[in-house]
């Protein structure tokens, strides 16, 4: 039977993007259980996992409801490459294996991984082929808009087509692309047009878009413009809503009632989706509590903290709610402060 895990999923797909210290187990699964189709781990060290395999691989261990799970890797060395993908496929046994080719942060872009690698194509074939020959999981890719060169420390520049067409003749299946370039950051206004060009490129591969994709309207204007594109990765969106998901794909069916194609918009009068409204809210955060305290113990009762106060944000309340929650120390202080 194929591994390819990305066949089988409905469109659009729906990703939780990878995100160091917000994607971890808990987090996975309280998406999926909202809705998302895919959800990819934490970034992992292959340098780490190469020297140091079972501290990394307690990181990034998953639950089976988290299905199907993507384990992301960065680093440089494609020998590390080649021994973590083999240590994950036979340890961990994912859905399947991404490598971060987007990453800007200084201690990864600094050392040569991540975004950096774009414009190093020789050594980004040898590193996606030390992976694709090590596991008989699908392998994906993520990668930002390009690098636009201007930046002292980015220096050559390259775009995401360039990349895409020295490396589409390998077989890695899947592609997210972040629409902003390595100097756009966190906040530049994405472009999903180059995602769209991407997929003219390999038409038989999976590529997603992602980049400031915050609420319904957002996935719908996107998929709508854009309706090659077979799915979304969704990161920040999700804090505090893994609901979004849902939403996204009630606010799709509703529009897609009575139309053959998976993405097109009809009614702009439709409502925007079901209401979450804070007794909604409230059973998903105490559900997203009890993962955490079951993966993390009590470290995870002071991670919760930052989701606690992304979930109540909006709420007349919040700040006063935030204050008390903050403070909390068990699953059960925080239902009674809910309460
Ligand atoms: C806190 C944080 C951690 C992230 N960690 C990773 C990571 O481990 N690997 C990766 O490929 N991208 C990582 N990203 C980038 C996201 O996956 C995503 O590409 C980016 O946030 C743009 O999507 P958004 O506008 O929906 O947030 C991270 C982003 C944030 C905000």
């Amino acid at each position: 039977m194929s591994k390819n895990f990305w066949k089988k999923l409905n469109r659009p797909i729906l990703a939780l993007a990878p995100m160091a210290g917000i994607t971890d187990s808990a987090f996975r699964e309280i998406c999926v259980r909202n809705g998302c189709d895919v959800a990819y781990s934490e970034m992992a060290s292959v340098s780490a996992l190469f020297f140091k395999p079972k501290k990394t691989l307690e990181l990034l261990k998953f639950n089976a409801s988290e299905r199907p799970y993507v384990v992301q890797l960065f680093g440089k060395d494609p020998k590390h490459f080649a021994k973590a993908t083999q240590i994950v496929t036979t340890e961990l046994k994912p859905a399947g294996i991404d490598i971060n080719f987007g990453c800007p942060a200084k201690k990864v872009f600094g050392h040569g991984s991540g975004c950096a690698l774009m414009p190093q194509t020789d050594l980004a074939r040898e590193i996606i082929s030390a992976v694709c020959d090590n596991t008989d999981l699908p392998v994906s890719i993520k990668i930002r808009a390009g690098i636009e060169g201007r930046d002292a420390k980015s220096c050559v520049s390259t775009t995401a087509i360039d990349f895409i067409e020295s490396i589409e003749d390998l077989p890695f299946v899947a592609v997210m692309v972040h629409g902003r370039t390595y100097e756009g950051g966190f906040s530049a206004v994405p472009n999903f047009e180059i995602v769209a060009e991407i997929k003219k490129i390999i038409p038989n591969k999976i590529v997603l878009a992602n980049g400031g994709i915050n609420t319904p309207e957002d996935a719908k204007n996107i998929l709508d413009k854009y309706p090659t594109i077979d799915g979304l990765g969704i990161a920040r969106g999700a804090w505090g809503k893994p609901y979004l998901f849902a939403q996204i794909k009630e606010l799709l069916k509703i529009r897609t009632l009575g139309v053959s194609h998976p993405h097109s918009h009809l009614d702009t009068q439709c409502p925007s989706a079901v209401e979450y409204d804070f007794t909604a809210i409230k059973k998903i955060a105490l559900a997203h509590a009890d993962l955490l305290w079951e993966s993390k113990g009590k470290t995870g009762m002071l991670e919760i903290r930052k989701h606690l106060a992304w979930y109540f944000k909006g709420f007349s309340n919040a700040s006063e709610l935030r204050q008390k929650l903050v403070q909390s120390k068990s699953v059960e202080e925080i239902k009674n402060i809910l309460e």
